[in-house]
């Protein structure tokens, strides 16, 4: 059925994993080798995604994708950099994106943030397909530049062939402690029961061509009813960052997942204290084929429709919070739109206690994920707020009446420089961590001492 194919939008696809396993190469792989078709026009460069149409997935898997199997248009990928949290990705209190490439190291299999990506696509319910990266690091490894994977495991010594096989097999396992069946993507019959586990090399592209047919297969069969929008409709969006950028002031750095953002739109933009009312003064988007981070120069768009990634440059958006929804209003109250950015945000909204410690992360949806494992640890919370450490948290964990729970727990946060020295004076314990768990399990270690 082709009738529908112009209001798919394209499917938003999250590249997670644990640091230095090969997001941003596999991306910059992707996007080299579309580059290497001639197919560079065709890329369209978001804020922090990047948009790969249909045509030039089906070069790059050769023989693996017919296009006329196809109606959606093409897939748009977000890079989850660093130690930026990926559970920013969030959407009307589900998952932003629609399915989700978790990358591993063959030689280091599953590592803390492994682990953290796993549960939060547990919990938000993505189908993901897990990108087995760095095969060529296997010793003895014959690179076959591009290749489909089997095509390329044909050229290996069976000795090669066997130490890849038993990485990979350990993934399989460690996917299936984590309640995950798994197994070699080209063995799994039915994507909704089993994990696909795609061997590959971003360094070398080979098994690049495996992981664009299955993501595009599992997107076209699973996901199509839900990529019908109405893309005219008013614009609706995340947003990943926070921005400072010089000759704007703060911008918001959003993910469109629905309908059409315009110039000059108001907008409600979730915010520290309330919901932000401002009008968009520019859209902007990097120059064509730049790389986004070190991108400078930007080029002012009229309008983008779902799915992109775009820059919003507005008055007051500096209480913006990464992970808040971004809504226009177009032919609404603005006061009907704010209630709704209000009652999403309820849904994020920590419960809190009139005792327990103080718990600050760097997105909304890490906010939420910090309260969900320590709700699980049976650990109580007294205020949670998204930001740095600021002078007042401190102040507020030092009213906490229980010793132990005289503690600040920083996600992803900074202690701001104002703060240093009242944390010196007071009689508060901080934590800090780039690991939801570590940052719990510190904190229960740190407590049982005491109680010794
Ligand atoms: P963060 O954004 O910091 O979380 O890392 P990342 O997951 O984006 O990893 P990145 O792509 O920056 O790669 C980390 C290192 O691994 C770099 O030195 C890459 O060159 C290397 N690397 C990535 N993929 C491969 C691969 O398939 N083979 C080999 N040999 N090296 C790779
Ligand atoms: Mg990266």
């Amino acid at each position: 059925d082709h009738t529908h194919a112009d209001t798919l939008r394209t499917p938003i696809v999250a590249v997670l994993g644990h640091v230095d396993h090969g997001k941003t190469s596999l991306l910059d792989t992707i996007r080299g080798s579309a580059v290497s078709e001639g197919e560079a026009g065709a890329i369209t460069q978001h804020i922090g995604a990047t948009d790969i149409p249909l045509d030039t997935i089906s070069g790059m898997a050769g023989e693996l994708i017919d296009p006329s199997d196809f109606d959606l248009p093409g897939l748009l990928f977000i890079d989850t950099p660093g130690h930026h949290s990926f559970s920013t990705l969030r959407a009307r209190g589900g998952a932003l994106a629609d399915i989700a490439v978790l990358v591993v190291d063959v030689n280091d299999g599953f590592q803390p943030q492994t682990e953290e990506a796993i549960d939060i696509l547990r919990r938000t319910g993505t189908p993901f397909v897990v990108a087995a990266n760095k095969a060529d690091t296997t010793p003895g490894w014959n690179p076959q530049d591009g290749e489909p994977i089997q095509k390329s495991m044909e050229a290996q010594s069976e000795r090669a062939k066997s130490m890849l096989d038993e990485n990979l097999y350990e993934i399989i396992g460690q996917l299936s402690d984590a309640g995950f069946s798994a197994d070699l993507y080209w063995r799994v019959q039915d994507f909704q029961k089993n994990i696909g586990v795609v061997p590959l090399s971003a360094l070398t592209g080979e098994g690049v061509p495996d992981l664009l047919t299955v993501l595009m297969g599992l997107s076209q069969r699973f996901m199509k009813e839900e990529m019908a929008i109405d893309v005219t409709g008013p614009g609706e969006g995340t947003v990943l960052e926070v921005k400072d950028e010089r000759g704007f002031g703060a911008t918001v750095d959003t993910v469109v997942y629905d309908g059409v953002i315009r110039n000059g739109d108001t907008i409600v933009v979730g915010g520290q204290n309330e919901p932000i009312v401002t009008e968009i003064r520019a859209l902007l988007r990097p120059r064509p084929l730049a790389e986004i981070r070190t991108e400078k120069e930007f080029e002012k768009v009229g309008e983008i429709g779902a799915a992109a990634g775009v820059k919003i440059a507005a008055p007051d958006l500096d209480q913006a919070m990464a992970g808040a929804p971004v809504r226009v209003v177009r032919d609404r109250t603005a006061d009907q739109v704010i209630e709704e950015v209000k009652a999403e945000l309820a849904e994020i909204e920590v419960e809190t206690a009139d005792n327990g410690v103080v718990v600050k992360a760097d997105t909304l949806g890490s906010l939420e994920a910090m309260a969900n494992a320590l709700r699980e640890a049976e650990v109580p919370i007294l205020r949670a707020e998204v930001g740095d450490i600021a002078p007042r948290d401190i102040a507020v964990a030092e009213t906490a009446n229980q010793d132990e729970h005289k503690a600040i727990l920083g996600f992803n946060v900074d202690l701001l420089k104002n703060a240093e020295s009242d944390l010196e004076n007071a009689d508060v314990k901080l934590f800090k961590n780039e690991v939801i768990y570590q940052l719990v399990e510190d904190y229960e270690r740190y407590v049982e001492e005491k109680q010794r």
